[in-house]
């Protein structure tokens, strides 16, 4: 309940000018994001390669609305897939893309186009780009680009969420052998006709999602902090017997860091999802919505500052 309203009030004109023109704001983002710069985010990877974690890198931005905008978001990350070139750093961070962010709510063959030049550069580079999913109303559409991408980058990653109704089937479709799928819960307000609205109903979605992928022939990238999705995710690699670099756990920046690192002891493969850039707003709100304790968090330096 408390996440569906904090998705909808992020939706006003008036929270978003609150949130982000409170100076307090910034010391909450730092949490969740590597900084607003291309340095701040080869800083961070550096860090979080340097003790065994591998990273996917997010350039912050998302519902472009103009075409000079998606090609400034598509140079932003070449301009980063140069720097990780150069840093040595391309064998521990690969790219999350938003098609939003380089132009999919304009142009679905623009951002296709903008997406195979992150791909291409990324593969030149030595490394990999995972198109994230976004709202419901562009699944088909992201799926579609995924599709054709994938004839020339078979490694390029996609993302299905648990909460949609339509998962299990497209995780079956997906499970096929060198396919990279990150399973998530799925981080935006769905009607009920589309996305199941129960936690325990998305729970057993991801459950049976997870089932098709780690029975399948495919990389599956379990998104998830999860404590009981992680234990079943480990149960089931030992019931397939899959050996740790066939499968990987992914988790957010600032997010359960004990937890990344438990888990990276244990030789598990572990990502880090690091998102960077000025436009912070929106990846923010969903963080707070997911968990009470992060608005409890926000209040209290709000309150703290003032
Ligand atoms: P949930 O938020 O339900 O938390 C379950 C449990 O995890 C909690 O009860 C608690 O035990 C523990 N937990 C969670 N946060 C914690 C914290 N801060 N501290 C301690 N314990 C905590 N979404 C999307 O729609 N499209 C996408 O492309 C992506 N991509 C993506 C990449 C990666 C790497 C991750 C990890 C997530 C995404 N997501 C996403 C977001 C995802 O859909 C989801 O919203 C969040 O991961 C939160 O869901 P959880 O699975 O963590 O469970």
């Amino acid at each position: 309940m408390l996440r569906r309203t904090i998705l909808a009030a992020a939706r006003s004109q008036r929270t978003r000018q609150l949130v982000t023109q409170a100076p307090v704001s910034r010391t909450v983002v730092r949490r969740f994001v590597a900084g607003g710069t291309v340095d701040d985010a080869v800083r961070v990877t550096r860090q979080l390669v340097d003790t065994g974690l591998a990273v996917s890198l997010d350039h912050l931005g998302e519902d472009t609305t103009a075409e000079a905008q998606a090609k400034t978001a598509t140079a932003a990350y070449l301009e980063l897939l140069e720097r990780l070139r150069t840093g040595g750093l391309t064998g521990g961070a690969e790219l999350s893309v938003k098609l939003s962010a380089i132009g999919l709510l304009l142009d679905p063959s623009m951002a296709c186009e903008n997406a195979r030049a992150i791909s291409e550069a990324a593969d030149k580079a030595g490394t990999t780009v995972t198109i994230d999913m976004e709202e419901s109303k562009t699944t088909d559409a992201t799926l579609e680009i995924v599709r054709e991408l994938r004839s020339d980058f078979p490694t390029l990653g996609l993302v299905l969420q648990a909460y949609l109704r339509r998962t299990e089937a497209d995780c079956r479709e997906f499970a096929y052998a060198g396919s990279r799928v990150r399973l998530c819960k799925g981080a935006y307000k769905e009607p009920e006709p589309v996305a199941f609205q129960d936690k325990l109903e998305v729970d057993r979605s991801y459950v049976r999602s997870l089932n098709v992928l780690m029975a399948g022939e495919g990389y599956p990238m379990l998104a998830t902090h999860d404590p009981r999705l992680i234990a079943i995710a480990d149960e089931r690699a030992k019931w397939y017997d899959r050996a740790a670099n066939t499968y990987e756990y992914q988790l957010l920046y600032g997010v359960r860091p004990d937890e990344q690192r438990r888990l990276a002891a244990a030789d598990e493969t572990v990502r880090v999802y690091v998102p960077y850039g000025d436009q912070w707003y929106a990846y923010l709100m969903r963080r707070l919505a997911e968990r009470p304790a992060n608005v409890a968090f926000f209040l209290r330096s709000l309150a703290s500052k003032g």
